[in-house]
C-alpha cells in the first residue's frame, strides 16, 4: 500500500486539471480566518437563501420522512406526482404545455441536472457558447464534460444575438450548445417577450441546442414577468430550461430542481442520471409537491423581502455616490466599483480588502469572467439592518476609516 507521503503523487483525471483556478478560494479562506478571530463578517457573498422554507413544506417533509416506504431508493427521474406538479406549474405560470412523462425531469438541484446534461451533450471536440460573465457552473459544466467554451460578451439585445450568429457561422467545429440565463446571475440582466423567439430562430438556423437556466424566473419585482424560454414558439424543438425550488421556496438545501422541454435532451440526461443516481429522497419530493401546490404565497412574500432589501442596498449605495440600476429580478445587486476605489486593483483584491477591513463579504465580478471585472455582486441574503450596516462599513473603509475591531474569541 502506498503511504500518504509527498513522494507519492496521485494525478487526477485531465478533466480536473482543465478547470480554471477557483477564484473564491482565497476569499473563503480569509472569511474563515476572520471568523475564527471573532469578526462578525456580514456575508453577502453567496446567493444562499437564509429565510426558511414554508412551514407546510416542513410539516409534510417530517410526515413523509416517518413513512418507511419513503426510505427506499426513489426514481432517478423524480416521482410522477412531482413531475406532474411541475408540468401544471408551467401551464399555470408560463402558458407552456408539457408532457410530464417525456418533457419534465427532476434533478438533485438544477446545478446537478445542468452539469450532467453537459456530460450527456458534450465531449472532446464539442463546443458551447457561454456568455461572459456567467454563473461559474455554466463554464465548468462544459469543461468537466470535456468540451470547449466559446465566450461571448453577455447581452440581451440584437447586438448580442448578432454575435451569436457570427460565432455560429464562422466557427469550426460549429458550436453545439448555447447556454443562457435570464434573469442573469451575477448581473441581474433580464429579457423581454420576443427575445427567446429570436434565439429559437438562430438555433434552428445554425443547428445548435439551447440550455436556458431559469433559476431566478420567479424572483421578480415591480410587475416584471420573466419570460420562460419554453414559451417561445418552437423552443421545445431546440432546447430545455432548468428551474429550481432553491430560490422561490427557500428550499436550497432540499436539492430539488427540474429540466423541461426537448424530449431527446431529457432522455439523454435521464440515461446519464440512471447510471449515476437513485433520485432525490422521496420525502423531499413529496414536500416539493406541496410547495408547488400550496405555497405560491411564499414566493410573493419572499419577493417582497428581496425587493425591500434591494431598495435598501441601492439607495445606500447611491447615498455614498455610486450609481446603481435597480434590478427587476434576482436576489442580487450588481454594481460597478468607481475607479477611484479600485485604484488599479482587480475586484478579487478589492473583495479581499473589504473582507479584511470592512468585514463585509461580497462576490468580486472578476470571479464570474473577464467582463465582470470592475463590478461586484451583493447577495440580498441578510436583513435590511445588516445590509445598511454593510454599506456603512464599505463606505467607512473607502474613506480609510477602519471599522472598530471585533473582539477575539475567548
Ligand atoms: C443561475 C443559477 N443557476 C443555478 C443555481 C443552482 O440552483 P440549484 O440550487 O437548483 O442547484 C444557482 C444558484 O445560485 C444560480 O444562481
Amino acid at each position: 500500500m502506498p503511504s500518504n507521503n509527498t513522494e507519492y503523487t496521485i494525478e487526477p483525471a485531465t478533466r480536473i486539471t482543465r478547470l480554471p483556478p477557483y477564484l473564491f478560494g482565497r476569499l473563503n479562506a480569509l472569511k474563515l480566518a476572520k471568523r475564527q478571530q471573532g469578526a462578525d463578517i456580514i456575508d453577502l457573498g453567496m446567493g444562499n437563501p437564509q429565510d426558511p422554507a414554508p412551514p407546510l413544506v416542513i410539516e409534510k417533509l417530517c410526515e413523509a420522512a416517518r413513512d418507511p416506504r419513503n426510505h427506499r431508493y426513489s426514481a432517478s427521474k423524480g416521482i410522477k406526482g412531482l413531475r406532474i406538479e411541475m408540468a401544471k406549474k408551467y401551464a399555470r405560470k408560463w402558458n407552456v404545455d408539457l408532457d410530464w412523462e417525456h418533457e419534465v425531469l427532476a434533478c438533485i438541484g438544477s446545478k446537478e441536472g445542468f452539469s450532467h446534461l453537459c456530460l450527456a451533450m458534450l465531449g472532446p471536440g464539442d463546443t458551447a457558447i457561454v456568455p461572459d460573465p456567467a454563473f461559474p457552473i455554466h463554464n465548468y459544466g462544459v469543461v468537466l464534460a470535456g468540451g470547449n467554451v466559446i465566450t461571448v460578451p453577455l447581452g440581451n439585445d440584437q447586438k448580442f444575438l448578432d454575435t451569436i450568429a457570427m460565432v455560429s457561422e464562422h466557427l469550426f467545429p460549429k458550436p453545439k450548445l448555447l447556454i443562457l440565463n435570464y434573469p442573469h446571475n451575477p448581473t441581474t440582466m433580464t429579457v423581454d417577450e420576443g427575445f427567446f423567439e429570436t434565439v429559437v430562430d438562430l438555433a434552428k438556423r445554425f443547428k445548435f441546442t439551447v440550455i436556458h437556466d431559469f433559476a431566478y424566473g420567479e424572483t421578480v419585482f415591480d410587475g416584471y414577468k420573466a419570460p420562460s424560454f419554453l414559451s417561445a414558439k418552437g423552443a421545445k424543438d431546440v432546447g430545455v430550461e432548468f428551474t429550481t425550488m432553491s430560490k422561490p421556496y427557500n428550499m436550497a438545501g432540499f436539492r430539488v430542481g427540474f429540466v423541461a422541454g426537448n424530449r431527446q435532451m431529457i432522455d439523454y440526461l435521464a440515461t446519464i442520471k440512471g447510471y449515476y443516481d437513485y433520485g432525490i429522497f422521496q420525502a423531499v419530493q413529496i414536500a416539493g409537491i406541496i410547495a408547488m401546490r400550496h405555497c405560491e404565497d411564499t414566493i410573493v412574500a419572499q419577493n417582497e423581502i428581496y425587493r425591500l432589501r434591494r431598495d435598501v442596498v441601492c439607495e445606500a449605495l447611491e447615498r455614498i455616490g455610486w450609481s446603481v440600476e435597480k434590478p427587476r429580478a434576482g436576489m442580487f445587486v450588481w454594481t460597478r466599483v468607481p475607479d477611484e476605489h479600485l485604484r488599479g486593483k482587480g475586484t478579487i483584491d478589492f473583495a479581499m480588502d473589504l473582507m479584511e477591513h470592512a468585514e463585509v463579504a461580497i462576490s468580486p465580478g472578476g470571479a464570474f469572467g473577464e467582463n465582470g471585472e470592475g463590478y461586484f455582486r451583493i447577495a440580498l441574503v441578510e436583513n435590511e439592518q445588516r445590509l445598511r450596516q454593510a454599506i456603512r462599513n464599505i463606505s467607512r473603509f473607502l474613506q480609510e476609516k477602519p471599522i472598530r475591531k471585533a473582539k477575539a474569541p475567548k
